[in-house]
C-alpha cells in the first residue's frame, strides 16, 4: 500500500506543475488508487465459496489424464503387435535382412523369394519341405539398385542392364535373383567351329557394348585393363597368342612343362581371373577342359571366351566357388586373384581354391604380382601354411609397368596339394 501511495504523490506533483485546473485528473487517480487496493484487498481475503465446483473440476482433469494415459497404453500395445506381426511375417518368408514389406521392394522380387511349400510334403530323400529361392545378404544394401534391377514387364524383354547387374555384383549382392524377362539377344553370326575357332578373332558385332566405354575390340586392345590383359583381345598380332606357350621372363613357366609335372593326370581345370580365356585355348589345344573366371570389368570378357569356344564363369572371387571339393586338377591364378584388403580375405580365398583341388592336383601361381617385399614374405608364409610341396618357386622383379623405375616383385609357383589325412 505505501509503494501505491508513494506514487501518487510523485504523480500529483507533476500533474499541479503542468495545469492549475486539474482536480478531475487528481479524482480519477484517487479513483484508482482505491479500486486497486480495494481489488488487493479481495485478492488477500479471497477463499473460494464454491469448493464443489472446484473439486470437479479439478476431478475432470485428473480423469482425462487418466484417460490420456490409457490411450497412450493403447497406442504403445498397437505399435508392438504390429512389429511382432511384421517380425512374423519376416520370419514366416525367411528374409531377415530384405524387408519385403516396404513399398518400395519391386513386386518381382517379392514374388521369388516366396517360400513354395512341396506339393506333396517333406521330401524324404532330401528332408525339406519347401522351395527356397536366395539373394545375396548384401543386396539389402544395395536395395534401390535391386529394385530397379526387378522392376521391369513379366514375360518382355528385360532392360539392356547387365551392367546394372554386374554393379550388383560387385557389391556383394550375389547370387542376383532370378527375372521373369527375356534377356537382350545379340545374333551370334559366324562362330567358328572348334578349335578353329580358338585363335579366330572375335567380330565386333557379336558381343553386347552397352555399359562399357569401348565400342569395339580394336578400342580395347589399346588399353591396359588390368596386369592379366594388356592388348589380351588381339589374338593374331599382339603378345597374347605367344603366353604359355614361349616364356618372356623366368617368371613364366611354360604350358607343357607344368602338365609334365602333374605326370599326365591333369584333365580339368579352372582358372581365376583368366582374361580373355587364352590360358584355357591353350588347355584345350592339349585336352584339358579349363573353366575360365572372369566378370565383364570394363571388357565383354565373357562373351569372348564364349566365342573361343571356352567355358566363362561369370562370378566374383566373393563368392565360394560353385564346385564340388576336390574336383579340379589344375587350378591357375594370377593377379587377379589378389582380392585386396585385409589378410583374412585372401585366406577364405586360398582355403576355397584348396577345397576345390584335389589332393595331388596343382595350383600355378602365375606372375603374381605382390606390391612389396613384406606382402611376398605374407604370402609365402600363407602358402606354407597349406603344405603344399613346391614344385616352381620363382621370384622375379619387373621395372614397373607406369616407368617409375620402382621394382615390382612377382611371383610364380607351381604348387601340389598334399594328401592330407
Ligand atoms: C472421474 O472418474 C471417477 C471414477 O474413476 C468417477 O466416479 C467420477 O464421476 C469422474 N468424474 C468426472 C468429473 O468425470
Ligand atoms: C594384324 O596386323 C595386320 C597388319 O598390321 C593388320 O592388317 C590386321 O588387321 C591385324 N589384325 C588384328 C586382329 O588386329
Ligand atoms: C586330343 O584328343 C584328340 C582326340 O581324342 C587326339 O586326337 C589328340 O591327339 C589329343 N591331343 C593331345 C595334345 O593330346
Amino acid at each position: 500500500m505505501g509503494s501505491v501511495s508513494l506514487k501518487i504523490g510523485d504523480g500529483s506533483a507533476r500533474f499541479r506543475r503542468a495545469s492549475l485546473c486539474s482536480s478531475a485528473v487528481n479524482l480519477l487517480m484517487l479513483f484508482s488508487v482505491i479500486t486497486t487496493n480495494l481489488f488487493a484487498l479481495y485478492a488477500f481475503t479471497y477463499s473460494p465459496k464454491d469448493h464443489q465446483t472446484y473439486r470437479l473440476l479439478h476431478h475432470t482433469q485428473k480423469n482425462i489424464s487418466l484417460i490420456s494415459e490409457q490411450v497412450a497404453l493403447i497406442l504403445r500395445e498397437i505399435d508392438s503387435s504390429q512389429k511382432k506381426l511384421a517380425q512374423m511375417e519376416k520370419e514366416l518368408l525367411g528374409y531377415e535382412s530384405i524387408d519385403l514389406s516396404n513399398p518400395n521392394i519391386a513386386n518381382e522380387l517379392k514374388v521369388f523369394l516366396q517360400h513354395h511349400s512341396l506339393p506333396l510334403g517333406k521330401d524324404s530323400k532330401t528332408g525339406i519341405t519347401e522351395m527356397v529361392a536366395s539373394v545375396g545378404h548384401s543386396c539389402e544394401k544395395s536395395a534401390g539398385l535391386l529394385s530397379q534391377y526387378m522392376n521391369y514387364k513379366v514375360s518382355g524383354p528385360c532392360p539392356d542392364d547387365w551392367s546394372l547387374a554386374q554393379k550388383l555384383i560387385l557389391r556383394g549382392c550375389e547370387p542376383l535373383p532370378r527375372r521373369r524377362c527375356f534377356a537382350k539377344a545379340v545374333p551370334k553370326v559366324g562362330l567358328d567351329p572348334f578349335p578353329i575357332s580358338l585363335w579366330k578373332p572375335v567380330s565386333d558385332k557379336i558381343v553386347s557394348w552397352s555399359g562399357l566405354g569401348c565400342k569395339k575390340f580394336e578400342c580395347l586392345n589399346a588399353k591396359k585393363l588390368s596386369r592379366d590383359c594388356v592388348g589380351c583381345f588381339d589374338l593374331v598380332n599382339g603378345s597374347e597368342n605367344e603366353r604359355f606357350v614361349k616364356a618372356r621372363s623366368k617368371n613364366d613357366f611354360l604350358i607343357d612343362d607344368v602338365l609334365a609335372l602333374g605326370s599326365g593326370g591333369i584333365r580339368i581345370g579352372f582358372d581365376i581371373g583368366g582374361g580373355s580365356g587364352t590360358f584355357a585355348a591353350r588347355m584345350a589345344e592339349r585336352n584339358v577342359t579349363v573353366i575360365t573366371n572372369t566378370l565383364n570389368i570394363e571388357a565383354p570378357f565373357n562373351e569372348f571366351i564364349a566365342a573361343r569356344g571356352l567355358f566363362p564363369l561369370f562370378l566374383s572371387l566373393d563368392h565360394t566357388f560353385p564346385f564340388y571339393d576336390n574336383v579340379f586338377d589344375l587350378v591357375h591364378a594370377a593377379s587377379g586373384l589378389d582380392v585386396g584388403g585385409k589378410p583374412e580375405k585372401f585366406e577364405f580365398l586360398m582355403f576355397d581354391i584348396d577345397r576345390i583341388l584335389r589332393a595331388g592336383g596343382l595350383l600355378w601361381l602365375d606372375n603374381f604380382y605382390c606390391s612389396d617385399d613384406e606382402k611376398k614374405r605374407d604370402l609365402t608364409r600363407l602358402i606354407e601354411r597349406f603344405g603344399y610341396k613346391k614344385l616352381k618357386w620363382v621370384v622375379g622383379e619387373k621395372a614397373d609397368t607406369a616407368g617409375a623405375g620402382k621394382l615390382e616383385i612377382y611371383l610364380s609357383a607351381v604348387l601340389q596339394k598334399p594328401v592330407r589325412v
